[in-house]
């Protein structure tokens, strides 16, 4: 078992008093806290050896490139990729995406197919229509059911050999459903179709294993999972990759230029043009090394709890609804309260220190399915407790009181 109030002092940031009340943060979908060694890690590297990568002879440059390269190896290992080239840096899910649509631009053509799911964040629903648009593919969308869902009957019928990429979350931001991804991924190939996989709210909560799952494509941030913003991960089959165009042109991802023809770099450093976020992405790799050594069978443990805890708990108020009842599901709970507003709750519970999203948490198709204009999204990580799943539920009293 974990010690939670050790693991606690990990995060500086769990002593705040916000509003004057002990800080109970339970927005970890949004992003996680961090660390004190991912803290330190990144004055460590602006102190000691910051310089800019894979460019000078000079030992801080060489010290920095080092440091870079052993991070992308730690992500390779984390996520078990075959190739090191396969993994790219990003500055986050959505870049990861966006480069992969980019990629399909040049594939694609009118009578094509996009499987997108019912269940996506903006951030993957948005970039494919605009591939679409792009193209004159056309974007056919998973339903969903009241549990929240995906109907794989459904999916199933919509496979066919025009469909050439499927796009879905392993889980999902705005109700915690772990999508069956293994079975998606499987049927997606057995009609020829390409699968992108957006772990950003997996991540946090477990290690994927790229190979055993044997998606095309597995993208996520690094700041959902104790890492710095502005860092994420495009893993991408090497002949995936290798086939698609660059996403930008500058410095670093070219062999040679001239301005008759310009020659691009290998795999990675064709996809990464410019100086990166190399503190970041160093800083990535730490956030990993910490994640491990509290390990994933006890995060998930821990969450499990603290979900089942503080769905019991949450049920207890009257007029309460749950949207994402699903058995698969992680350690985010949606809600809304009869006839109040969820954005009044939030504001009311902020004032006693609680942070939690309220709103359509960048989905609203799924909003529009429940026929709301939005909910309350407690998002727990395995550094909460039941005690302050105790005040969330005092603390929602208390505002339904208020409002009612
Ligand atoms: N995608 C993040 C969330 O769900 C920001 O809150």
């Amino acid at each position: 078992m974990l010690d939670i109030q050790k693991i606690r002092t990990d995060f500086p940031i769990l002593n705040q008093k916000v509003n004057g009340k002990s800080l109970v943060y339970f927005d970890n979908g949004a992003t996680s806290q961090k660390p004190q060694v991912v803290i330190d890690a990144i004055a460590q590297y602006y102190q000691e050896i910051n310089a800019n990568i894979h460019r000078g002879v000079h030992t801080l440059s060489q010290l920095a490139t080092d440091a870079y390269e052993i991070a992308r190896g730690k992500v390779q290992n984390h996520i078990n990729a075959k190739h090191n080239h396969e993994v790219l840096f990003t500055s986050g899910t959505t870049f990861g995406i966006n480069l992969v649509t980019n990629g399909f631009a040049a594939i694609l053509k009118p009578g094509d197919e996009v499987l997108v799911s019912s269940l996506e964040h903006h951030s993957n629903i948005v970039p494919w229509q605009m591939l679409c648009e792009r193209t004159g593919a056309t974007l056919k969308v998973i339903p969903m059911n009241e549990t929240g869902e995906l109907v794989m009957s459904e999916f199933d019928k919509l496979l066919s050999t025009n469909t050439k990429i499927v796009t879905v979350n392993h889980i999902s931001n705005a109700l915690g459903t772990i999508n069956p991804i293994e079975y998606m991924i499987q049927k997606a190939h057995e009609v020829g179709a390409a699968i992108l996989i957006d772990g950003a709210q997996a991540v946090p909560h477990l290690k994927p294993d790229v190979q055993a799952l044997d998606c095309d494509f597995y993208v996520f941030s690094g700041h959902k999972m104790c890492g710095p913003t502005g860092t994420g991960i495009l893993y991408g089959k090497e002949e995936w990759l290798n086939k698609f165009p660059p996403y930008q042109g500058g410095g670093e991802m070219i062999k040679e230029v001239s301005f008759e023809k310009t020659t691009y770099a290998d795999l990675p450093h064709k996809f990464e043009a410019g100086t990166p976020n190399i503190a970041g992405g160093i800083v990535l790799g730490t956030a990993i090394d910490y994640m491990n050594s509290v390990g994933f069978e006890n995060i998930q443990k821990q969450e499990l709890e603290l979900l089942e805890y503080g769905t019991k708990r949450l049920l207890e108020i009257e007029g309460l609804r749950i949207y994402g009842t699903s058995k698969n599901k992680t350690s985010v709970i949606s809600f809304n309260i009869d006839g109040i507003h969820p954005y009044d709750i939030g504001t009311i519970i902020d004032k006693l220190g609680i942070a939690v999203r309220t709103g359509h948490h960048c989905a609203q198709p799924i909003m529009n399915f429940f026929g709301i204009p939005g909910t309350i999204r407690a998002s727990f990580s395995f550094y909460n407790t039941k005690e302050e799943i105790d005040s969330l539920v005092e603390g929602v009293k208390r505002a339904k009181m208020m409002l009612s």
